[in-house]
């Protein structure tokens, strides 16, 4: 089989996101890295995309010349991947997709909700396929816990718990630090940090297994080190449009906590407990039953488990993996999309720009919540309220 043509924009030689990216797209030989608009200084990113495999006149200097490049080629990319920093999102991401290329956007997908309906419309519109990067769902036993709740397996879903803390900027005397304070200013972050930068993986996660969407939120927020003008905590009740109730802690103080994603969805007849530091451990107790776990690879999963997992049962599995079911998903959708067929119903599971869209409308709310002591507010989307 062809491989299909992918290429980055961001990404570049010491990002924090750009390797698990390299690394997630060639994982299953699906994808050839044949372009790239790497870094914010021209000269570096063309040096670095050389240095990865990329034709010279491939390592392009910046996205515009990017997209001029592979716009008319007959062997243009097939997808392109933005990992660039947030407030560069949304043009990219538009210029692609205007140009009709498949892309993979970062999370978040745009500073606001009204580039969110925008890019949702130019997806809609030029008939491409527009994800967004929320890879923790690309894990296998988290497409698990969806299969098992939208099986039945746990009954009507009534709470889900997740969290998304760490303690990475816990230190005050580092608070001035300049790769760490433009995430606390709104000139440059918008009008949240950490619920837009972490928060909404959780939340994300929070519908992906429940089947469910965000309504309305409460939101208690705060900035434990005094300088900071938006949160580097906050607490978010949420409610569901099939009834769950929903409770969600994010947090970039908590000292002790590493990466600290997790997720707790209780049902009538069950409960699942799963972290993504310890990825490959399902823990499942059927009410008035035994506590059991779940290990990834194991025999009678269901199949968008099986389909995600490629190490033999034992041996861990981790975030790089995740991204590439990401990938895997894409590569069927676009391969779908050339052959005029549906896609596989396993493979259509990756996060879409609606998903990015309801995010920036959750992180809105969080906001306008948080500034009016926690008030309830409508977290869906203009566009989705009708
Ligand atoms: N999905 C996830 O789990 C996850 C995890 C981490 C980061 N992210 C997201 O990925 C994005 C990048 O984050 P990061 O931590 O890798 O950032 P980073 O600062 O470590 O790296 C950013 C890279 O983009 C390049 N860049 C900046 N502006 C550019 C431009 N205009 N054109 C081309 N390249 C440009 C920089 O030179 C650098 O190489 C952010 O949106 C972030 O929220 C997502």
């Amino acid at each position: 089989m062809t491989k299909l043509k992918w290429g980055m924009i961001g990404g570049g030689e010491g990002s924090q996101i750009g390797p698990a990216h390299r690394l997630g797209s060639g994982l299953d030989s699906l994808f050839e890295f044949c372009a790239g608009a790497l870094d914010h200084r021209p000269d570096e990113g063309r040096a670095y995309g050389q240095r990865l495999g990329l034709a010279s006149d491939r390592a392009y200097g910046n996205w515009q010349e990017m997209l001029a490049g592979e716009r008319d080629r007959e062997d243009r990319i097939d997808l392109v991947t933005v990992a660039t920093p947030n407030s560069t999102h949304f043009e990219i991401t538009k210029a692609f997709l205007e140009a009709g290329f498949h892309v993979l956007c970062e999370k978040p997908m745009t500073m606001t909700v009204e580039e969110g309906e925008d890019i949702v419309r130019t997806a809609q519109s030029s008939g491409s396929i527009c994800a967004v990067n929320y890879g923790y769902t690309g894990y296998s036993l988290v497409r698990h816990m969806r299969a098992m709740v939208q099986r039945g397996d746990l009954g009507k879903i009534r709470l889900v718990n997740a969290e998304f803390a760490h303690g990475h900027h816990a230190d005050a005397a580092d608070a001035d630090n300049p790769r760490v304070r433009w995430r606390y200013d709104p000139a440059q972050a918008g009008v949240s940090a950490q619920f837009a930068d972490c928060g909404i993986h959780a939340m994300h996660m929070a519908s992906f297994i429940t089947g469910q969407e965000v309504t309305k939120l409460s939101a208690d927020i705060v900035s434990c080190i005094d300088s900071r003008e938006l949160e580097d905590d906050a607490m978010v009740n949420f409610r569901m449009d099939g009834g769950t109730v929903g409770r969600l802690w994010t947090s970039s103080v908590a000292i002790g906590r590493q990466h600290g994603l997790g997720i707790q969805v209780f049902g009538e007849k069950g409960g699942l407990r799963w972290t993504q530091e310890q990825p490959n451990q399902l823990f499942w107790m059927p009410l008035n039953e035994r506590l059991q776990i779940i290990e990834r690879g194991e025999a009678n999963l269901s199949p968008e488990a099986d389909r995600t997992t490629r190490v033999t049962i034992g041996h861990a599995e981790g975030m790089p993996l995740a991204f590439a079911n990401i990938y895997k998903d894409l590569s069927e959708a676009i391969i779908a999309s050339k052959e005029k067929r549906p896609t596989d119903p396993a493979a259509d599971l990756y996060p879409r720009a609606e998903d990015g869209l309801r995010s920036m409308a959750a992180v809105k709310a969080v906001a306008e919540s948080g500034a009016s002591d926690a008030a309830w507010v409508d977290a869906r989307p203009p566009m989705f309220r009708t």
